[in-house]
């Protein structure tokens, strides 16, 4: 049976160094640190993890001021308001909320933040510096948030077989490169890959970022894996993982639940990132 990796509590910590850094900014500022929060449309999902985010804020001591637009916004008008964003001196991190209104172009949109105000970490820079292994202080939240699961379990990262199935910008890839750098061997699976089980029973780190109820499991993981589930699929029924928990759990080493799991971690990391964002000025 696995054990159950509380990412409540690994991001409750977390959040207590963030207060304390942002304690300590405040003193030596005379001002909080200061994340904004955009938010376009009416996407329900995104209501709530804005919703979060701010009430996080409040709890680490970082002054969060919120701009919900309507599902019309112009590009024009989010450049703008971005910009104004990026000169405002109170401003420490700047999170645009995805996803956006379709009319609207996303990755201009995340490369008009100021690299230095990146709270999310998907402007190209940083996301271009992570892939060159190179420092940066903004790395995607979720991602980062996953390794931080990974090492709360002990286990060595390096030389193990990771899986990640999933692609995109904000999860697959990055989580993919952080793997790397931690001298995993990586694999990453998609829509396309043939044969998914088959690959995904060899991984000894398996990071489910798809966005499909239940797609993992148990006859497609390895005994005594780590089992990382970012899906957050809501229904009728409720909110599901892209692992089937109950199943799984019989097989893993460590699994995340959802919820409780990398969705906790996703917002300390924002918090985090924003406050070494502040204190590095
Ligand atoms: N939408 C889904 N996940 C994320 C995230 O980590 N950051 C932002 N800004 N939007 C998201």
């Amino acid at each position: 049976m696995a054990e159950i990796i509380d990412g409540k509590a690994v991001a409750s910590r977390i959040k207590e160094e963030v207060k304390a850094c942002a304690d300590r900014f405040e003193k030596l500022k005379g001002r909080k640190v200061g994340l904004a929060v955009v938010k376009a449309g009416d996407d329900p999902a995104s209501a709530i993890y804005v919703r979060n985010k701010i009430k996080a804020c409040e709890a680490c001591n970082i002054s969060s001021s919120s701009y919900y637009l309507d599902g019309n916004v112009t590009q024009l008008e989010l450049t703008e308001l971005i910009d104004a964003l990026n000169a405002d001196s109170n401003i420490d991190g700047i999170l645009v909320q995805l996803p956006l209104p379709k009319h609207i172009d996303e990755r201009a949109v995340l490369s008009r933040i100021s690299p230095e105000k990146d709270a999310d970490g998907f402007h190209v820079v940083n996301a271009g510096k992570l892939f060159l292994g190179e420092k940066t202080k903004f790395v995607a939240c979720t991602p980062c948030g996953i390794i931080e699961l990974i090492k709360s379990t002990g286990v060595d990262i390096r030389g193990k077989h990771a899986v990640v199935v999933g692609r995109s910008n904000i999860v697959g890839k990055p989580i993919a490169m952080l793997l790397l750098s931690n001298d995993a061997t990586v694999t990453v699976c998609h829509s396309r890959t043939k044969d998914l089980a088959e690959i995904t029973r060899t991984a000894d780190i398996l990071v489910a970022a798809v966005g499909k109820k239940h797609l993992i499991t148990a006859d497609m993981v390895k005994a005594g894996s780590i089992v990382i589930d970012v899906g957050m699929n809501r229904d009728e029924s409720g909110l599901y993982g892209d692992v089937d928990f109950d199943g799984v759990k019989q097989v893993a080493g460590y699994i995340t639940p959802v919820p409780g799991g990398v969705g906790p971690m996703t917002i300390a990391m924002l918090l985090r990132n924003t406050v070494n964002g502040a204190l590095d000025e």
